[in-house]
């Protein structure tokens, strides 16, 4: 089996096939990883704002939206994904405890490297096993239809950490338009707050922070926690 990595987009479908934008999207985020090496204080921060951008919602819409259909059409779906989303939530977890403790906590370049590396073993493993599988098992029609789905659903999925929603439906498919809806206001008035001048920036922090306590609410919402096991329900 090869790897999605060494294939030209032909190979995989053509240009729409969610292949091939999964590919467009981890080559950004590769490109974005050195960028984030290189960086240090405030310009790493912004660095590490747009991996969030692109991660998150990225991987939101495979959960709800491709691993579903990797369950149903292959017999080992159920362990192949559920290792995808054990790596999916250890991203969530490590970018809150990065945006909850700062620029001088003792831990920052500890679990910076080791957000880097769980994003270069998650691209792997899905390049390298997880989606030559499916392409197996599905014709250029149908990852082109898959391909259209999860980038609707990317375009609405959350841009933040969320390590207590479900990384399973039905809690993630619920919860994914009201905390997309909180999280990119947040994306918005931050992005005001950086160009804003310093006597009104308070204002803005304190909105943004506002908005963060609103979606630590929706997550806690026992309906949005169902439908994952132990190993990535919080
Ligand atoms: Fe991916």
């Amino acid at each position: 089996m090869r790897s999605i990595a060494d294939q030209t987009d032909d190979e995989l479908g053509g240009p729409g096939s969610v292949l091939v934008r999964q590919r467009r999207d981890h080559v950004e985020l590769d490109r974005l990883l050195h960028e984030l090496e290189r960086t240090t204080g405030t310009a790493q921060e912004e660095v590490l704002g747009r991996i969030d951008r692109l991660v998150f919602s990225h991987a939101f819409a495979e959960e709800t939206v491709l691993w579903p259909v990797i369950r149903r059409v292959l017999p080992d779906g159920d362990a192949l994904t559920l290792q995808v989303e054990e790596e999916h939530q250890e991203v969530n977890e490590l970018v809150t405890a990065l945006e909850r403790d700062g620029l001088d906590s003792p831990e920052r370049s500890a679990r910076l490297r080791r957000l880097v590396e769980v994003l270069r073993e998650d691209v792997r493993d899905e390049e390298d096993v997880l989606f030559p599988r499916l392409q197996v098992v599905l014709g250029p029609e149908e990852l082109r239809a898959l391909g259209r789905r999860w980038e609707l659903m990317r375009r609405i999925s959350p841009t933040r950490p969320h390590p207590t929603v479900s990384r399973r439906p039905p809690g993630n498919a619920l919860s994914g338009l009201p905390l997309s809806l909180v999280d990119r206001t947040r994306d918005l008035v931050d992005a005001g707050v950086r160009r804003a001048p310093e006597r009104i920036a308070p204002a803005g922090r304190a909105l943004s922070q506002g908005l963060a306590g609103v979606a630590g609410l929706i997550e806690r919402i026992p309906l949005f926690r169902s439908g994952d096991g132990p190993p990535t329900s919080r």
